[in-house]
């Protein structure tokens, strides 16, 4: 089988997983949320108090046991899908992901993922989102889209999905929160976020999630034959 890769990077807020998530969907392939895996250990991590030495940090890569079963996600025998999506979580998620040691194992991980699906041809493709896909885990997958969206916009759409949910927010402090984790991924050490090389870039500002999904789906239609299953 002639097995595709879709890499989906882009900053915080941008709608990635929506998009990801949606695609795969359309083409039947796995969907891994990388980011999850980084927020998985970020709870591990933080429920061992956040130790920063070598050994420890490999351990808790190496011995985390993550598992994604439908919408759910299991972090060592716990159902963490919500506290994971914490801002709690997302502070020590952006502090996590930026020693070495675990990037390389994520990487690893990942890898190690994809592989198992592709030898047991269990989904034609897989597409993965995240922040490093296309720059360093997959460099030679077949799809890298890079998208985004400026912090105001990613702000005033975060705005309104509080909003949407009753909970209580500032404009203002959601562009000062986002701004920041840009800053952290944009300019960490080690597999620093930006657009791959030959990555399509997708600005969203003025696009709906439908619209970019659109886009998305054509691109890897046009480019190399993938059709949506059911779809000429
Ligand atoms: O996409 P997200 O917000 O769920 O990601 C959580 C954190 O993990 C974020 O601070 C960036 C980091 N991350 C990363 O460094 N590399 C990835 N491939 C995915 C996420």
């Amino acid at each position: 089988m002639n097995f595709k890769i879709i890499a989906i990077d882009g900053p915080t807020g941008v709608g990635k997983s929506t998009i990801a998530r949606q695609l795969a969907e359309k083409l039947r392939f796995l969907y891994v949320d990388t980011g999850a895996m980084f927020r998985c250990l970020a709870w591990s991590w933080g429920k061992k108090g956040c130790p920063e030495s070598d050994e420890l940090l490999t351990e808790l890569g190496n011995q985390t046991r993550i598992v994604f079963e439908d919408e759910f996600v299991i972090c060592d025998d716990t159902d963490v899908t919500q506290e994971i999506r914490t801002e709690r979580i997302s502070k020590l998620a952006s502090k996590i992901s930026r020693f070495t040691l675990i990037r390389k194992v994520m990487k690893n991980q990942q890898r190690a993922l994809v592989e198992e699906v592709r030898k047991s041809e269990s989904y034609p493709g897989a597409v993965l989102e995240g922040r490093d896909i296309g720059t360093v885990v997959f460099p030679a997958a077949e799809f890298k889209f890079y998208i985004d969206a400026s912090p105001e916009i990613r702000a005033k759409r975060r705005l309104l999905q509080l909003q949407e949910h009753c909970e209580e927010a500032n404009y203002e402090d959601i562009l000062t929160a986002l701004r920041k984790r840009d800053f952290q991924d944009q300019n960490r050490e080690v597999a620093p976020l930006r657009p791959a090389e030959n990555a399509i870039i997708v600005d969203t500002g003025k696009l709906n999630a439908q619209q970019v999904l659109e886009h998305l789906l054509d691109c890897v239609a046009k480019e190399k034959g993938v059709s949506q299953p059911g779809v000429q």
